[in-house]
């Protein structure tokens, strides 16, 4: 950070504000303390006929500093009464704006008399994604200059628009093409020498009609049914107090929304993920290694899988090759990837000139020589060992020198595949999760000899297709896989104890989970979670335990794959899970086999610690064992890979919230009840450690 990020200076009797606070122009409080000063000077220096407020590099100001907000002394008001010393200025005030004007710096935008903007300028107010409402007059200048229905979805949603959308909608006078502080500076003499009257954000008036009176109402009810997000409901009374109420008070609801907001747990948590999915993509220990810069892509299986990877990349205009043993496998493939597409296409997602663009892009054949100039080639082959195998060894072979070779493997071991090629120090995991155009996780893993700069591309690679990319070592089912086993071990016991799918599944969808363990096995199907664990059987990695997920197995022996066939831990009728009293027979049947005792009452908050804190509990010692790099990345892979809420910030920011001394005593509780003959209620030492330190996981490094 600089040490003055803030500048004045008169050039030729106009006054320039510079604020220089890289990477982002971010609204810290020493950008504040600056402009302070900075508006100061402006305000003594009588030779001044305006004020421009520019910014430095890559962008204008996008928002306020988001760290500042921890600190228990954040106020926005001194903020705030700078944006009011610029509104009233007695002289012109212009803003000159380029890159991405979001949050504070909107609201400082705003506060100007004059805003120009570069054609490719965006604008937005993403507070609402932070779980916070625009705290700096935002809510109450924004419905003044475009209206209260554009407003409100902007805050409402976070989302952008663009400079040509902001001009249509008031948001911006003026958009020009150059240098931003010499059009600010031509502008402000242009508007000065027309002695153009000064037009002040919060003198505008906001129509009151019957449009405005809906879209206050419809706001209102769609944040009644998220209680989880606070912000949405402080949102809607803060514009309504725009509408009823004089700037001066209006601005005073918004100051007392956003203090309270700014304490939530909700907005803690979002914070947390926030700087936790930029720092995911940092990887220790790089010694300045670049990425390869891969310009095109092979896929190997143009199955749901690898064309759902292919459209990642023709999303991102780079071209692929697929290959696939049989024309019709290639057929089939290419013809799921154009359903999809014009399923968006028909949403009015892309027009049907981007549908046969990204077709355009993609390219079919039987042969793995056209694979041969590709820069990164990933295989979406069958989840099979020696199939990857196989594949792995043409890959090595086929590939040309530099190209990296990744696998989508989910299950498997990636040293080994790796070693298939004869190249590994090439070899990287991509592990994608479906459908793979859709979720934004992408586990990267990391092999014992995967080159560096091959890791740096993988990342790179990853936030180029717009996913959010987390590193993991390797180990059985990587961060999330490996994780989800307790919880799926422990739903298991639970029915066999006695529970139903849908009271396990309405316990942890209570908490907030996208979807119980039932429901998403049924979804996934229970054929691929039964295989996984026939597999993990035969290979020996499995406890000794009889019992260890044997409902799976069953169900799948009983032909019963989840919705597929209509049948898994529910009935279906069409998409609809019905609750099926054949499971409790089998959940019963399969406990007297196992001499499992079946009890009365299990209770929701049973469900939650056995599913929830083993977990956790899961995740503790990925850490521990240096499978995982942070506790942020196992909170990423979680939120943004199956269905953690975000509001709870990742299982690791829920530990914490929790207490670890009481996750720790909770699971040698179960212990003591349930027994521990095979360690499922062990607390990992690095849990352990940090209980006796009274340290929390969330602030652990290796
Ligand atoms: N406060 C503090 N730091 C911020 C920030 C903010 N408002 N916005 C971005 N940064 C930091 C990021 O943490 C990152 O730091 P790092 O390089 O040390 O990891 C860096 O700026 C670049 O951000 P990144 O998101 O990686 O770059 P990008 O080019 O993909 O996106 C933005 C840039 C500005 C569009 C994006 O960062 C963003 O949306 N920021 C949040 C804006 C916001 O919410 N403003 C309102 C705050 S109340």
């Amino acid at each position: 950070m600089s040490v003055n990020p803030v500048s004045y200076e008169n050039r030729n009797g106009i006054g320039l504000v510079i604020i220089s606070n890289p990477p982002v122009n971010a609204i810290s409080p020493e950008v504040v303390a600056g402009l302070r000063e900075a508006l100061a000077a402006f305000e003594t220096d009588a030779q001044a006929k305006a004020l421009v407020i520019h910014c430095e590099g890559r962008t204008f100001v996008a928002g306020g500093d988001i760290a500042s907000f921890e600190s228990p002394e954040f106020d926005t008001r001194p903020f705030s009464s700078l944006l009011t010393r610029l509104d009233t200025s007695p002289r012109l005030v212009v803003a000159t704006l380029h890159g991405t004007v979001l949050g504070g710096g909107l609201e400082l935008a705003m506060a100007c008399h004059y805003r120009l903007a570069l054609p490719d300028t965006r604008f937005g107010m993403p507070e609402v994604r932070l779980g916070l409402l625009p705290g700096s007059q935002g809510t109450q200048r924004l419905p003044r200059l475009s209206g209260v229905s554009l407003a409100l979805s902007l805050i409402l949603t976070g989302q952008s628009v663009s400079a040509n959308d902001a001009l249509a909608a008031g948001i911006i006078n003026e958009i020009a093409e150059g240098e931003p502080l010499a059009l600010g500076i031509a502008a402000a003499e242009r508007l000065v020498e027309a002695k153009a009257p000064l037009r002040r954000s919060s003198g505008l008036k906001i129509a009151i009609d019957a449009a405005t009176t809906q879209a206050l109402a419809e706001a209102a009810a769609t944040a009644a049914k998220k209680p989880a997000y606070p912000a949405l409901g402080a949102i809607v009374r803060a514009v309504e107090a725009a509408v009823n109420l004089p700037f001066e008070e209006g601005e005073r609801v918004e100051a007392r929304e956003f203090d309270q907001l700014r304490l939530s747990s909700t907005s803690r948590a979002l914070r947390h993920l926030f700087f936790a999915e930029r720092a995911a993509a940092r990887i220790p220990s790089l010694k300045g290694d670049v990425a390869r810069g891969p310009n095109s892509v092979g896929i190997v299986g143009a199955g749901t899988m690898g064309g759902g990877i292919a459209m990642n990349f023709a999303n991102a205009g780079i071209p692929v090759v697929i290959v696939e043993t049989s024309d019709d496998a290639l057929r089939r493939g290419l013809s799921l990837v154009r359903r999809n597409y014009e399923t968006s296409a028909a949403k009015g997602k892309l027009n049907s000139e981007q549908v046969e663009k990204r077709m355009g892009l993609l390219t079919g054949s039987l042969d793995y020589a056209s694979l041969a100039s590709c820069d990164l080639v990933i295989e979406a082959v069958f989840e099979n060992l020696q199939i990857k195998k196989d594949v792995c060894a043409r890959l090595g072979q086929v590939c040309r020198t530099g190209a990296i070779i990744a696998t989508n493997t989910s299950t498997l071991d990636l040293d080994v595949l790796a070693e298939a090629t004869g190249r590994p120090a090439d070899v990287v995991g991509m592990h994608f999760f479906s459908p793979a155009n859709v979720m934004r996780l992408l586990e990267v893993v990391r092999g014992a000899r995967t080159a560096p700069d091959v890791l740096v591309t993988a990342m790179q690679v990853a936030r180029r297709i717009g996913k959010v990319p987390v590193v993991s070592g390797v180990c059985y089912g990587f961060i999330g896989n490996r994780m989800l086993e307790p919880y799926m071990r422990e739903t298991e016991f639970l029915l066999l104890e006695g529970a139903h799918p849908g009271q396990i599944d309405s316990a942890v969808e209570s908490l907030g989970m996208a979807m119980g363990p039932c429901r998403m096995s049924d979804l996934s199907g229970v054929d691929i979670g039964a295989k996984v664990v026939i597999g993990q059987y035969e290979a020996g990695a499995l406890p000794p335990d009889p019992s260890y997920r044997v409902v799976v197995r069953r169900l799948f022996e009983l032909g019963r794959h989840g919705q597929k066939t209509q049948a898994g831990y529910y009935r279906y009728e069409g998409r609809t899970p019905l609750p099926d009293p054949l499971v409790a027979d089998i959940c019963a049947d399969l406990a007297r086999e196992h001499g499992i005792a079946r009890r009365g009452v299990i209770t929701d908050q049973e469900i939650i610690q056995r599913l929830m804190y083993t977990l956790i509990n899961e995740g503790i010692q990925i850490l521990d064992e240096g499978i995982s790099y942070r506790p942020g990345d196992i909170d990423i892979v979680w939120t943004a890979g199956y269905g953690f809420p975000d509001y709870r910030g990742g299982p690791m920011f829920m530990a914490d919230q929790i207490g670890l001394s009481e996750i720790e005593s909770t699971l040698e509780h179960y212990g003591r009840v349930r027994g521990n003959q095979f360690g499922y209620w062990t607390p990992s030492n690095l849990l352990k450690s940090l209980v006796v330190t009274g340290q929390r996981i969330g602030g652990w490094t290796r």
